[in-house]
């Protein structure tokens, strides 16, 4: 099929908003019934786990137990566990229609919801990302290459995909505070809730703009789509360029962000359209790989990680929910368990200062050797990430007192959450670690200076993910083990997978 019928067909029950769903909302929160388990969970602690204290080493997490129960026609509680086949009467009887056209509609209905585990993507089929060039899920690879050669310029179509009558795209214009406004409305509103919808990423306008436009930034890869009457931005995605290192092989890629689409027009397979337009942006300019992450499986995960969080504010997270009270523990018992010094106390812990950057960034290169999925920053990327920035990005090294030396770095990222339905806290405010180094301070040490860093700038908790070497200071530094887990992709590029701890990128 050309690429144009592809674009057409993937939308052709997409209707402008006023016709199919009544005019779009003000607010998504307002009055609006919250999405069940829809999308990525980045940001929710599962109830406290004996094992945890036990000092577990957090690997072993169970996996989803979600599975679609339905009554047969006896009365009886019969499961369709995910991946497993579907449970009919017993031997002899033969099952009645109705509790077929049950099994029928669950079939139908497990094609269409994102799969939450490798075992339910396998099952899957994936309309879209089948006709991509992406491993398929069976895969067995040896290689480390590209999928698909590069095409010459000429042959990338010129023109836009196109998009169902009502709708347009628009190349966002961040410099344009109201335009950013925008991008920030359209996201808080409705971009990655935990699948409860108590919890929604609240990423603000000037760490939008830091995420967007990194050296080498182009306007036109910040793709909004509008509805053309109202002008309303109801769709988003973007790209950014990076150099990776992946198995020991250097390319250029672009880190795929901030894929979002109004709620009220889900499952209209605008999703693809939106991923075949980035794609093909991104492909006028000569790039022909990109890296992404997701909290749904996809054909097909490099790797798989898991974020676990720190409370830092145990009262508050309580009340919002996002934690419970473990077993025998009382409210006074658990802030007393979570306290952190006042200061940190590594000798020459201290923020990242621009005499440091040169250093730091050597520091940090030479670090990422070690790991098989990583970014390679040039001077100018470093000094963008990892320059502090109040309410974006903080950074902090430990200067060795003696000789003057960079022997370690902490940084890590803001990024509040919503909370969508309490009385008195409105927002959630977590640190999420970015790139670690230690070289001499012990990792216990240097995290812990981190938090106590964190609850000095008044994050109520600090999240971070299972790769790299954070598997050593995760339980003895009292975080405990979120409940989804983060893939990690890469388009047009074939590689054996690999496990969390050789995972050495993290995307914002
Ligand atoms: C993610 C989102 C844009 C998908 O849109 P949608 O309306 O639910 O789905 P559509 O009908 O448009 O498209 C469905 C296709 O997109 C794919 N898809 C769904 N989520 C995806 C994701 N996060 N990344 C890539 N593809 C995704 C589906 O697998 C499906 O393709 P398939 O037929 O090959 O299985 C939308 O649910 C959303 O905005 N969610 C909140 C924000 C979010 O989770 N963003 C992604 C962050 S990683």
């Amino acid at each position: 099929m050309a690429d144009q019928q592809v674009a057409a067909a993937e939308t052709s029950d997409l209707k402008p908003d006023t016709e199919k769903n009544g005019p779009l909302v003000e607010s998504a929160t307002d009055g609006a019934k919250p999405l069940k388990s829809k999308k990525k969970k980045k940001n929710k602690q599962q109830p406290p786990q004996e094992s945890q204290q036990d000092g577990g080493t957090g690997s072993g997490a169970a996996p989803d137990q979600d599975s679609a129960v339905f009554s047969t026609a006896a009365g009886q509680q019969e499961e369709i566990a995910s991946g497993s086949g579907i449970a009919l009467p017993g031997r002899g009887q033969l099952p009645s229609q109705d509790v077929l056209m049950n099994v029928i509609e669950q079939l139908k209905l497990s094609s269409l919801k994102p799969a939450k585990t490798p075992e339910e993507a396998l099952n899957k089929s994936f309309k879209f990302w089948s006709t991509q060039p992406v491993p398929r899920m069976d895969e067995k690879i040896a290689v480390n290459e590209p999928i698909e050669a590069d095409k010459p310029i000429s042959e990338i179509r010129e023109e836009p995909y196109s998009l169902p009558e009502g709708f347009t795209w628009d190349t966002m214009n961040l410099e344009d505070p109201l335009q950013l406004k925008e991008l920030y409305t359209l996201l808080n509103e409705n971009y990655v809730e935990d699948d409860d919808a108590m919890f929604r990423f609240d990423y603000q306008p000037a760490f939008l703009k830091w995420a967007l436009q990194p050296p080498g930034w182009r306007a036109d890869w910040h793709c909004g789509v509008r509805v053309v009457k109202s002008g309303r931005l109801v769709g988003f995605i973007s790209a950014i360029p990076g150099t990776l290192n992946v198995h020991q092989k250097t390319q250029k890629m672009v880190e795929i962000n901030f894929l979002c689409v109004h709620k009220k027009l889900r499952s209209k397979r605008l999703a693809p359209v939106l991923i075949r337009e980035i794609t093909r942006r991104v492909n006028r300019t000569g790039i022909f790989q990109a890296v992404y992450t997701a909290g749904v499986v996809l054909p097909k995960p490099v790797s798989s990680c898991r974020y676990w969080h720190r409370s830092l504010n145990p009262k508050k997270l309580v009340e919002v929910k996002f934690s419970h009270l473990s077993r025998n523990m009382t409210m006074q018992r658990t802030i007393k368990l979570y306290k952190l010094p006042d200061a940190p106390k590594t000798p020459g812990f201290r923020k990242l200062r621009e005499s440091d950057l040169s250093a730091t960034h050597k520091l940090l290169e030479r670090y990422l050797l070690g790991f098989n999925l990583t970014p390679v920053f040039d001077e100018e990327e470093f000094r963008h990430w990892f320059s502090p920035q109040e309410g974006i990005i903080d950074c902090f090294v430990v200067e060795d007192p003696s000789t003057g030396e960079i022997t370690d770095m902490v940084s890590y990222y803001t990024l509040p959450s919503t909370v969508m339905h309490h009385a008195v806290h409105k927002c959630v405010k977590a640190a999420y670690s970015f790139y670690n180094v230690s070289t001499k301070t012990p990792w216990l040490d240097l995290i812990n200076d981190a938090l106590i860093s964190a609850k000095n700038l008044n994050f109520d908790v600090f999240n971070a993910l299972d790769l790299m070497e954070n598997r050593k200071f995760l339980v003895p530094l009292k975080f405990g083990i979120g409940d989804g887990n983060l893939q990690y992709y890469l388009y047009n590029w074939r590689c054996p997978s690999m496990q969390p701890e050789d995972v050495g990128l993290i995307l914002l």
